[in-house]
């Protein structure tokens, strides 16, 4: 099937597969398209090969806690995990720990989850609750959830403790599409990170019609990878992959055709339609849109009459309609006013360092990616379906996390599709075996395509950029 593929290369980066591409084929839809889907944002970002130390080497992780992990904006949780005044949220990053709150004003801060006494952590790791102050569970330090110092018991003996100076430290936070982030800096100009509004580059404009604050959390998995954390991320930055590692889906879906962008220093995305069949499948082999159809239909919702496709449209077209009939009757909307993209393809914004969310109907994924301690093979990837809020206003609560260990399947997940965990359980097999090959390897770095791979390569020059523009800040600040 590859030799399908001839690309003719002009400049580096400027090679495309063969046939129609992403932009062609969502404007041959019989919807309009939404603006931010015609975007096209790619330029060459190098063919150089990518360090495997920079995936391996334990002092490379700890340059990124200390220089990247600890400035950039990173989504802490959602609004609705603290919906009322007194709920809590727990989000960690490699040491660093900040407790979320939801103040008696309604507003959300977050602080340093740590005791000034003694230092001991005011909530354990990964946990979430209610509590009306912030109550050391060592020797009873209080704090309201202002982040004032409210209780200390055998004040007589800490004469030295002024309240005001021991105010709870905060760390930034920020809110956009139903998420709180938090970013652990305080805030120095010449780094790379500014106020989230200006971190999220193009995504508010983007997502001006995909409000994902309009969703709830349906699904939440948490499972643990043998493997660092940018190579889990890359798996899921790219399409190349879909021949070798999911043959199971180029008859319905886009891959080498798949469309990549890059906005900016935060934002990337990928778009690979659905309803389509792969560049690699030879002409003999591909099916025609009624048999296409046919495939999709049987996939998600055996038994139901396949439609006729009316003249001028193609699979695409009737199976979108059919699925935003099928999901409307299930999450109690109406998304008739939904393009075909929007509805069925699998269109993907990356949010440096580690955030990946889905605005379209049939895919309605975030993802996100965290160091598992100091082991740089080690790191969490957590999967939500975000799905539209009915129009009933009955919000179902959001889902607690699942948790799965590094040889638990994804077919295990309660309300997970099992063509979907299928999928995750190929994508996160290759992992390990790539953690052992980054070792195991004579040639001492990855080899990027320069299109298709073009967003890993820049995820691993922004981790880059941030540690060199840290080290450079800690110098200035020694030499000061
Ligand atoms: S360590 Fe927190 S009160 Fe002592
Ligand atoms: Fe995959």
């Amino acid at each position: 099937m590859t030799d399908q593929i001839t690309p003719v290369s002009v400049n580096p980066g400027d090679a495309r597969c063969p046939g129609p591409s992403t932009r062609d084929i969502i404007l041959g839809d019989s919807t309009p398209t939404p603006s931010p889907l015609l975007t096209e944002s790619y330029t060459f970002e190098g063919d150089s090969d990518i360090p495997y130390e920079e995936f391996t080497s334990p002092a490379y992780a700890q340059a990124e806690h200390e220089h990247m992990w600890g400035r950039t904006w990173q989504w802490a949780c959602r609004e609705e995990h603290i919906p009322e005044p007194g709920d809590y949220y727990v989000y960690d990053v490699g040491d660093r720990s900040a407790v979320i709150v939801r103040g008696p004003d309604g507003l959300i801060k977050a602080f340093h989850n740590a005791c000034l006494h003694r230092g001991t952590q005011l909530k354990p790791p990964a946990t979430t609750g209610f509590s009306t102050k912030l109550r050391c569970p060592f020797h009873g330090w209080t704090w309201d959830l202002d982040g004032a110092l409210v209780d200390l018991p055998c004040e007589w003996d800490f004469p030295h403790v002024d309240a005001d100076e021991f105010a709870l430290p905060q760390i930034r936070t920020g809110l956009w599409g139903g998420f709180v982030f938090v970013n652990f800096d305080d805030c120095a100009p010449e780094l790379v990170a500014g106020p989230l509004e200006e971190y999220l580059g193009v995504l508010p404009e983007h997502f001006q019609d995909w409000n994902l604050g309009d969703r709830y959390v349906e699904v939440h998995i948490r499972k643990k990878l043998p493997a660092n954390w940018k190579a889990s991320a890359e798996a899921f930055l790219e399409a190349y992959h879909i021949l070798e590692t999911h043959s199971q889906s180029v008859m319905t879906a886009g891959d080498a055709n798949a469309q990549y962008d890059v906005f900016g220093d935060h934002v990337t995305r990928f778009i690979h339609t659905i309803a389509t069949t792969s560049p690699h499948v030879p002409a003999e082999k591909r099916p025609d849109e009624q048999a296409m159809l046919q495939m999709l239909m049987a996939r998600k919702n055996a038994g139901d009459d396949v439609p006729e496709i009316p003249t001028g449209e193609r699979a695409r077209d009737v199976y979108a309609r059919h699925m935003q009939s099928v999901l409307g009757k299930a999450y109690d909307n109406d998304f008739s006013h939904l393009s075909v993209a929007e509805t069925i393809d699998s269109i993907e914004y990356h949010l440096f360092p580690n955030a990946f969310f889905f605005p379209g109907l049939q895919i309605p994924l975030c993802y996100r990616f965290r160091p598992d301690g100091p082991d740089p093979d080690k790191c969490i990837y957590e999967v939500l379906y975000l799905r539209p809020k009915p129009q009933s206003g009955k919000v179902p609560e959001p889902a607690e996390p699942f948790d799965l260990d590094v040889n638990d399947s994804y077919t295990t997940v309660p309300g997970l599709p099992t063509s979907l965990g299928q999928v995750l359980d190929q994508d996160t097999t290759n992992l390990a075996a790539q953690t052992r090959g980054f070792k195991s390897s004579k040639k001492r770095g990855q080899t990027l395509g320069n299109y298709q791979e073009v967003r890993a390569r820049h995820l691993q020059d922004m981790v880059r950029r941030y540690i060199a523009d840290g080290r450079t800040h800690q110098q200035k600040e020694t030499t000061a």
